[in-house]
């Protein structure tokens, strides 16, 4: 039987001395509350679900051929931490195409994905003892990385207010986020366009931030993400827009949404110039950079994916405008219409506990949904419905969620 130093030869050893003898950041790191709701509703017959920010397509062809081509030639072997020459060129013309940037390839670091591009991200600027202020309702990726790392998340709630022409929109109290700056505060991540609200800052409200990080000498986690899966512009304003070379912003970027690529698990990270020896070695002690035949899939849809880009987003505009519209019409439902990004994050009147509400319309609609209060203060009465997925299948959910509210 195998022993711990803390239990003796002779004791055996629990779980629990196990768990107590882990690092405290470790144990500080929250379960999903999204995983949560999923595992309870895994393998029900005939359930739509809209609770994970995926989509139904696969990754074009043309993408899976190019990886596949790179696996039958034998690209095979260990490669460069930062990412292949290729790919950060890619990513360099794709930056400088949609955003205008004329940063060489040396800005740009490939990640397993834009989780890892967050992860290396928070290990560059935060640790034990030190704040951070994140914009919520937000995506709990970005507390539970802070946690793992032994930082705080403070959370800076968007308020939802009353549009001039009608509707309602998220906003951003910028006083309320210079209130919540304290001698801790390393950093603020701004997820925008975001998930879970379709929040789509302003180039004003960027502005603010970014005034606020230049005055208190912070750094700006920028998740831009979403950037292109905008539905009033061509892309959301960015801190691109602003920046100079002197602005300390790390940006998070992924291909999984854009090209419908989240199983392949590659992104990047994007930092001033001047990091690129710390962020290398960051890779080479996590992942130890991607594989060679998934960057050759990333290549190919950088430099030709903007017809499927262009697809996608019409699909998503025309399933969000059918959730909207049903919810809408059924006269119980509180939201704002998303401006970016694929989810609808809304209210129903007289329900304020979202993790019951959610196992209910799992049980009772044949629907799944995140629940509001995985995404910290100000979603705990909300629920996150993804609408990714076919404007067929959405206009499937949307019933059976209006026919249960209409019970
Ligand atoms: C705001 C935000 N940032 C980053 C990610 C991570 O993307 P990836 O799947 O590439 O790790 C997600 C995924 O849902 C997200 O919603």
């Amino acid at each position: 039987m195998p022993s711990s130093r803390l239990s003796g030869p002779s004791m055996p050893v629990t779980p629990v001395s196990h768990l107590a003898s882990l690092r405290p950041e470790a144990l500080a790191a929250p379960e999903s509350g999204i995983v949560e709701l999923f595992n309870y509703g895994r393998g029900r017959q005939g359930l739509l679900p809209l609770w994970v920010g995926e989509g139904d397509l696969p990754t074009p062809e043309f993408i899976r051929r190019a990886a596949a081509d790179s696996f039958a030639a034998g690209e095979t072997f260990y490669t460069h931490q930062r990412g292949l020459p290729e790919t950060r060129e890619a990513i360099s013309r794709y930056m400088t195409r949609h955003y205008g940037t004329n940063n060489g390839p040396d800005s740009y670091f490939v990640t397993v994905g834009g989780m890892h591009a967050l992860q290396i991200a928070v290990r560059l600027v935060a640790g034990v003892g030190d704040d951070v202020l994140v914009v919520t309702p937000g995506w709990p990726n970005f507390a539970g990385s802070l946690a793992a790392a032994g930082a705080s998340a403070i959370d800076v709630p968007l308020d939802l207010r009353f549009k001039p022409a009608g509707g309602l929109q998220w906003a951003l109290d910028l006083d309320r986020m210079a209130a919540s700056i304290s001698q801790k505060t390393r950093a603020i991540v701004v997820n925008s366009p975001g998930n879970p609200t379709g929040w789509t800052a302003s180039l004003a409200e960027l502005e603010g931030i970014l005034s606020l990080a230049r005055a208190h000498g912070l750094w700006i986690i920028a998740d831009e993400i979403y950037g292109r899966l905008t539905y009033d512009a061509p892309r959301a304003p960015s801190f691109h827009d602003l920046a100079d070379a002197s602005d300390r912003i790390l940006y998070i970027q992924t291909l999984s949404k854009n090209w419908a690529m989240t199983g392949w698990r590659i992104g990047w990270l994007e930092g001033p110039a001047g990091l690129g020896q710390v962020i290398e070695n960051l890779i080479q002690y996590s992942t130890s950079g991607v594989a060679v035949p998934i960057q050759r899939g990333a290549i190919a849809a950088l430099d030709q994916g903007e017809t499927f880009v262009a697809h996608q987003l019409a699909r998503f505009r025309q399933s969000r405008d059918i959730l909207c519209s049903a919810l809408e019409a059924s006269g119980r439902v509180r939201f704002a219409k998303p401006e970016g990004a694929f989810y609808l994050f809304a209210a129903i009147e007289g329900e304020a506990d979202s993790s019951a509400l959610a196992k209910r319309l799992v049980d009772e609609a044949g629907v799944g949904v995140a629940p509001g209060n995985a995404f910290g203060p100000g979603g705990e009465d909300h629920l996150r419905l993804c609408f990714a997925c076919s404007p067929e299948r959405t206009a499937e959910a949307a019933d059976r969620l209006v026919r249960w509210l209409a019970r």
